[in-house]
């Protein structure tokens, strides 16, 4: 196919390299995806993080079939449908203690823009409209709208914007140091200090002019920087003092990538604010939610009551088919106690990426929960063509679906997977490893 030929842009893709040879998926089913040429392919990503429980699970499929017949679509401003309202309760009644009303988005990206609308928009509701600035995190992951991107800190995403990114955002280090965590297992001991980066925001801004801190629990995007042990607690403990509002962009956290409900949970730290989508739904239907406290939502009750209180929402938020899937998802999580399988595969997983650690081209390995990375040294003069290369050879030669972000591969296996068949997959991953310069 050439280039021509495809009028398909694909996202986040090397499109002249892909037309040169399509990789074209056309089938699934639990961990096992059908290419367009009928071979079966492990995944080792659970889709793209979202697909927790596996490919085309028969329960969230006849919700969804079911749903689509019953009630397609209805109006989701001024009116709702009992699909949303139920999966609303659902959702909240897993987040920690204090977390009670959730808004619905389509995607990650937007859960994002909409925690930082809420941010914002609370402070003003309480007379403190002058807390503006957001801060985010170098190497943060939270979307590519542009209010997600501002706060992020991957730098290929934002180069080209860079002059139009909101203004008023300044961004902590990120964690990854590889001279004092490279193989850590689990959350890394040092680094805790690194929260502090808020704390000389607030210096400098003065805390009173800082509206929202967002960081992902675990970063995922940027290959998987598990929280140094006590940072998320430290940051916490600043935001108190100050008054910001803590957001945790739990887009790959939630529903059980780490064992629990919510990152949250797991680390024992309640932000303000929690956003979600991937696995509210384990990717069927596009869908992702804001979760916030109380004192959130209730500082926009205010004001006549027939009055809007949030101008912001989708047409698609709270999607009735979305919604099904989503309510589907959550039974399947308690039915089959996925969330106490992802913890109990963990070791498993941990020793698997681990047997990595001497291995020549890597130079760090890193794992909490069922997320999990391998980076490999780059090549010089041509970072990023290793990682390339073992994506290549792992989809043709070892029908191994993996994700390379430059030269780290990050693994994302399923919460119900099955042991064995995790292990031959990192064995067809060790040899393409074994086999490339
Ligand atoms: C932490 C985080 N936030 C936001 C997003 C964006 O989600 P989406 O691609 O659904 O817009 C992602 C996607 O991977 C993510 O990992």
């Amino acid at each position: 196919m050439s280039t021509a030929a495809n009028p398909y842009w694909l996202p986040f893709t090397a499109n002249r390299d892909f037309n040169k040879k399509p990789r074209v998926i056309s089938g699934a089913s639990g961990h096992w995806y059908t290419t367009s040429d009928g071979t079966r392919m492990y995944d080792t990503f659970s889709g793209l993080w979202t697909s927790g429980i596996g490919h085309c699970h028969p329960k969230i499929v006849a919700a969804v079939q079911k749903q689509v017949a019953e009630l397609d679509y209805c109006i989701g401003f001024q009116v709702t449908n009992d699909k949303a309202l139920e999966l609303a309760a659902r959702v909240t009644a897993m987040a920690p203690d204090g977390i009670t009303n959730c808004f619905f988005t389509n995607s990650g990206s937007e859960s994002v823009d909409t925690a930082l609308k809420i941010a914002l928009g609370y402070h003003r509701a309480r007379g403190e409209g002058h807390r503006t600035r957001l801060i985010g995190r170098e190497r943060g992951y939270h979307g590519v709208n542009f209010g997600g991107m501002s706060v992020g800190g991957m730098v290929p995403n934002r180069k080209v914007f860079s002059a139009m990114l909101l203004p008023g955002v300044d961004h902590m280090r990120h964690t990854r140091d590889l001279e004092h965590n490279a193989f850590s297992r689990g959350l890394p001991e040092w680094g805790a200090h690194l929260a502090d980066d808020l704390e000389q925001l607030c210096a400098l801004h003065d805390g009173s002019n800082i509206a929202a801190v967002i960081v992902e629990p675990v970063a995922g995007s940027a290959g998987v920087l598990p929280p140094p042990v006590g940072y998320l607690k430290r940051l916490r403990e600043i935001c108190d003092r100050h008054g910001i509002l803590l957001i945790f962009d739990e887009v790959i956290t939630a529903f059980g990538r780490v064992g629990a409900s919510f990152a949250a949970e797991r680390f024992g730290v309640t932000p303000d604010i929690i956003t979600t989508a991937k696995g509210l739904t384990n990717g069927v239907i596009p869908m992702g939610a804001v979760l916030v406290r109380d004192k959130i939502y209730d500082a926009f009750m205010n004001g006549p009551e027939f009055m809007i209180e949030l101008f912001h929402g989708y047409t698609y938020s709270g999607h009735p088919v979305a919604a099904a899937a989503g309510l589907a998802a959550l039974d399947v999580y308690e039915e089959e106690n996925i969330f106490e399988q992802a913890a109990s595969l963990e070791s498993h997983f941990e020793d698997l990426l681990h047997s990595f650690d001497n291995h020549k081209h890597v130079i760090d390995v890193r794992n909490i929960g069922l997320m999990g990375a391998i980076e490999m040294a780059p090549r010089e003069g041509a970072v990023g063509a290793r990682g390339s290369e073992v994506f290549k050879k792992c989809f043709w030669e070892e029908n191994l679906a993996v994700r390379a972000g430059m030269d780290t591969l990050s693994f994302s296996p399923f919460l119900n997977s099955d042991p064995d068949e995790m292990q031959q997959s990192f064995e067809g991953i060790r040899r393409v490893l074994d086999a490339i310069d």
